[in-house]
């Protein structure tokens, strides 16, 4: 194989050839400074339910961290980072006693989770000002797939800041998946990536605007609140990784060097069976459950996130289309950045893979088709916006009213400059086509994303729950100038 120098390689995968490279040895000693990993997988405590109930208390406040060695003063749910994790099954009650002292209005949303919108459950419109108390409980729906979701701030305006401080968690929901006898005997991680911008003392940057309709990122990454976070394959070699893209606008484009993922869920939801990727690309809100074989060499490979270009604002006005994938953003890094790294000492047989998963039914033919058009443009009323349809988001308005236990189709337009990741609260969806052409894989989603100039045609059924709710932009920034509209589910 030929030898390739940094440079070589970086402009390699700029252009998109990082697979190409997968298997070559030579380029392990060719990232630049990287901090030595920090020891220690573990993570904030977990709360499991038990006898049917999850109860907890959990209170937001900012809180002095240690942030892979580095004070930092962030914003965190019983002053860990990230927050707690939450587990719980099909037909538990959670209770969960919310304070909130913060210096801000806030409030919780369950992403992932199929529970009502309304009342003391997923709802996002609640409001709870600093030094409010406020009990969240619901029930977790016989419906609900076993998966990896999480739970963060939602309140319009401020989403973006809050989870930039910090405020993220995960909400396990254990079933059907944890059963399948090869995903049990592997050993269970969790990786909350997470990114965060803080001067030398410690604080929080406070974004510029023009970052802003970029969507905020940090350069600081970390994995469950470690800087190059360790980790181990077991001795029976498989690894099970269920990874949370936690941040508010940073996509993560993950490699794992010498290894594949077998994913195994998409969001929240099985997939039928493994698939096969040597990169996992996971926009803001996306989650993915892999599995990985601890088959190679016993050594250090290191979890990368690789430059992925997700387009800019410096694209707007007269300059045209300069090669749709060409250009820079402003916080487009040319450069792989470590995350984590995987140890093993000795070779290990590893165990076998599930060859199933699950079944998946594609959903009936839809009763509606509707349009979505994603852009930004400005605003007679809020200046500088990101747009649905034209319309920055207003809670006075309904923007899009379906009918209980029926099925549509959204055709999700991106006409803009940037790619934007697609969300719908309360059901997940599958993915139809995407610029006309069928999709391949049957998958169950939350988020997607929709490529900027591209067409995702996804259909998605309103089951179980009634009552408004919103879908958005998954890029908080975008979210929180405008791009999203509110969804009423009629009975
Ligand atoms: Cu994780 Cu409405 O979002
Ligand atoms: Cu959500
Ligand atoms: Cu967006």
């Amino acid at each position: 194989m030929v030898k390739i120098n940094r440079r070589q390689f970086l402009n390699l995968s700029a252009a998109g050839a990082g697979i190409a490279l997968f298997n070559n040895q030579l380029w392990q000693k060719t990232i630049a400074s990287q901090p030595l990993p920090e020891s220690s997988v573990n993570l904030a405590p977990s709360y499991q339910s038990s006898d049917g109930l999850l109860e907890l208390d959990l209170k937001a406040k900012e809180h002095l961290i240690n942030l892979g060695g580095q004070q930092a003063y962030l914003l965190t749910y019983n002053g860990q980072i990230p927050a707690p994790r939450l587990e719980a099954k099909p037909g538990d009650k959670v209770r969960l006693h919310f304070t909130n002292n913060l210096s801000q209005p806030t409030n919780l949303h369950y992403h992932g989770l199929h529970i009502p919108p309304t009342g003391n459950a997923d709802n996002v419109f609640l409001h709870l000002n600093p030094g409010e108390k406020f009990t969240y409980e619901f029930e977790i729906s016989q419906n609900q797939a076993a998966g990896t979701c999480w739970y963060h701030p939602h309140l319009h305006g401020l989403v973006a800041e809050q989870l930039f401080g910090g405020l993220a968690g995960l909400f396990i929901v254990r079933g059907e998946l944890d059963k399948i006898p090869e995903i049990k005997a592997a050993k269970e991680e969790f990786l909350v990536l997470q990114d965060f911008a803080l001067d030398e003392g410690g604080r929080r940057f406070s974004s510029m605007h023009m970052s802003l309709m970029m969507g905020r990122e940090g350069d600081l990454i970390a994995v469950n609140g470690k800087i190059n976070l360790s980790f181990y394959v077991p001795a029976q070699g498989l690894l099970r990784l269920r990874i949370l893209n936690a941040s508010p606008s940073r996509f993560y484009r993950l490699m794992l060097e010498h290894h594949s993922f077998y994913q195994i869920a998409t969001d929240g939801n099985m997939l039928s069976e493994p698939i096969e990727i040597k990169e996992l690309l996971l926009t803001p809100g996306q989650r993915a459950d892999v599995l990985v074989k601890g088959d190679q060499e016993p050594g250090q490979y290191r979890l990368l996130n690789l430059p992925y270009d997700r387009g800019s604002m410096g694209m707007m006005g007269g300059r045209g289309m300069m090669g749709r994938r060409g250009m820079m953003g402003r916080n487009y890094r040319n450069e792989p950045v470590v995350l984590a790294t995987l140890n093993y000492e000795s070779t290990v047989e590893s165990l076998t893979l599930p060859t199933k998963i699950t079944s998946i039914s594609a959903l009936p033919e839809p009763q509606t088709v509707r349009r979505f058009e994603l852009n930004h443009g400005m605003s007679p009323t809020v200046g500088m916006a990101f747009l649905i349809n034209g319309q920055p988001y207003s809670g006075e308005r309904l923007d899009t009213k379906v009918q209980l236990n029926t099925i549509e189709d959204w055709e999700i337009v991106n006409t803009g400059v940037m790619d934007h990741p697609f969300h719908i609260h309360v059901n997940p969806f599958q993915v139809m086509s995407r610029n006309g052409t069928p999709e391949p894989l049957l998958a169950w989603r939350d988020t997607v994303l929709v490529p900027r100039g591209e067409t995702v045609r996804i259909r998605i059924r309103f089951r179980d729950f009634p009552g408004k709710t919103v879908y958005h932009c998954h890029i908080l920034d975008h979210e929180d100038l405008g791009m999203m509209g509110n969804l009423m589910i009629d009975t």
